[in-house]
């Protein structure tokens, strides 16, 4: 059901776009779809390879293995999508910058994206000469196309859409307070032994607020240490870190770890 203007217009130029059926079907992109809060299209791209048989590939000047996605499909594509209105292009591949919270949060806030996914060793030059596209990797690793990257970048991206979800839900979770969220639970009290802690049931919600950030801190100095330079930490916060690294070390003393 429709439930408000459509924030952002996502396109995807793919030569497999029966990859993204099933997530995008599922969840939370659903129901952004669903109601009405992005428009998400994915295009084949062989719909714009000439000939019978709609190449897309060809191989490597200058000799060498694999095969890379031919410039002109991609060209003609990019042009008449971006003529009807698609957004500004997104290239996939492990040679971009590398995605995370904030250029998700930078991307929200776009009208429109339309991501090109890459396969073979790559695509033809020219496409990033011509189109200077923002070129974003999801890590230091290869994958065998772009499309994997582009769906992890759009569930990010449109979690982050205004109206999809509860602005306080997205505010906690981790990197958006540059610290990683603390632990949840829920039903049952108790589960082998394991207790809930008692704080999260007594209904004291500045305490509950209180053990929330001291275990995002917990956290987030024991698994990821480097995010805690770049975060805005308050007076109050330092007091708790320090209080959580030296219950930390205790504990690493007793062997506890
Ligand atoms: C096999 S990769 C090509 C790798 C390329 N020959 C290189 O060494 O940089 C094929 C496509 O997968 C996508 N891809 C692979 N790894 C990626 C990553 N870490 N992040 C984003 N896209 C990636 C890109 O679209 C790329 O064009």
């Amino acid at each position: 059901m429709p439930g408000g203007a459509v924030q952002v217009r996502i396109d995807v130029l793919t030569l497999f776009p029966g990859m993204f059926g099933t997530p995008f079907a599922e969840g939370i992109v659903r129901k952004a779809v669903e109601d009405g809060l992005v428009d998400l299209r994915t295009h084949p791209l062989r719909h714009w390879a000439e000939g019978r048989h709609a190449v897309t590939d060809d191989y490597v000047f200058g000799g060498g293995p694999g095969m890379v996605l031919r410039a002109e499909p991609v060209f003609a594509a990019v042009r008449q999508l971006q003529s009807e209105g698609a957004g500004r292009l997104i290239l996939l591949t492990p040679q971009g910058r590398r995605f995370d919270q904030a250029v998700a949060e930078r991307l929200a806030g776009e009208e429109g994206l339309l991501f090109l996914c890459g396969r073979y060793e790559g695509i033809d030059e020219r496409v990033r000469l011509a189109f200077r596209p923002e070129e974003l990797s999801l890590g230091d690793f290869v994958l065998s196309g772009g499309e994997i990257a582009a769906m992890a970048v759009i569930d990010a991206v449109v979690r982050l859409v205004p109206g999809v979800l509860e602005a306080e839900a997205v505010a906690a979770e981790s990197f958006s307070t540059g610290l990683l969220e603390g632990p949840h639970y829920t039903r049952p009290r108790v589960l082998e032994g394991l207790a809930v802690p008692e704080v999260l049931l007594s209904g004291d919600h500045a305490a509950i607020r209180r053990w929330r950030r001291r275990e995002a801190l917990r956290r987030t100095w024991r698994n990821r240490p480097e995010l805690l330079a770049g975060a805005a930490l308050t007076a109050a916060d330092r007091v708790l870190l320090s209080e959580v690294i030296f219950e930390e070390s205790q504990r690493s003393r007793e062997g506890e770890g």
